[in-house]
């Protein structure tokens, strides 16, 4: 039995409502966790499948350090690599430019002053203390996910 099951009859064995108020807060705070974990192996397969998949993408330096830098900042709260998350999936942003000097320079913009309007309603927030090197490093990256 296992930690989920063991607090859902607890639940029903209970009929005292303090009680109970417990036990469903200490659910949400299970299901809180569970749903936290299930996002960051989605993540991690994702990124494995990317791997495999493009020629291997993991012996490009510039993937790496890309994919080091947005590991390191907060990035992934609102992107992932194949799905929409808050912003866009970074192969959507992929697909949709071209991986020209002039772009990776105007995305690393963005990231450092934010932006908003190109992909919806709902903006980037701003990273000012990331450089326009270290920015520039996160859009090469993002600009190897083309298919
Ligand atoms: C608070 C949520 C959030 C965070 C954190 C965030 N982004 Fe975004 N990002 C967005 C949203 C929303 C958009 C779409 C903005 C728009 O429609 O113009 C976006 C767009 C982008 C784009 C495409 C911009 C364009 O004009 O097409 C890139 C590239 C990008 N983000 C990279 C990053 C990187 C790298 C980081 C980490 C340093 C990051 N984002 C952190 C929400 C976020």
């Amino acid at each position: 039995m296992n930690y989920m099951q063991y607090a859902k009859l607890t639940h029903h064995q209970n009929n005292y409502t303090v009680k109970k108020y417990l036990v469903s807060l200490s659910m949400l705070a299970i299901l809180a966790a569970c749903g936290g974990n299930e996002e960051k192996k989605e993540t991690a397969t994702a990124e494995t499948t990317t791997t495999a998949a493009a020629d291997d993408l993991s012996s490009n330096p510039d993937y790496v350090k890309g994919l080091e830098l947005i590991g390191k900042s907060d990035c992934l709260t609102c992107h992932k690599v194949g799905d929409k998350l808050i912003g866009p999936s970074y192969k959507e942003v992929a697909e949709k430019y071209e991986n020209t000097e002039e772009n990776v320079t105007m995305l690393a913009g963005k990231i450092i002053k934010g932006g908003q309007g190109v992909w919806g309603s709902v903006p980037m927030t701003a990273h000012p203390t990331i450089s326009e090197d270290d920015a520039k490093a996160m859009v090469k990256y993002i600009m190897l996910l083309k298919k």
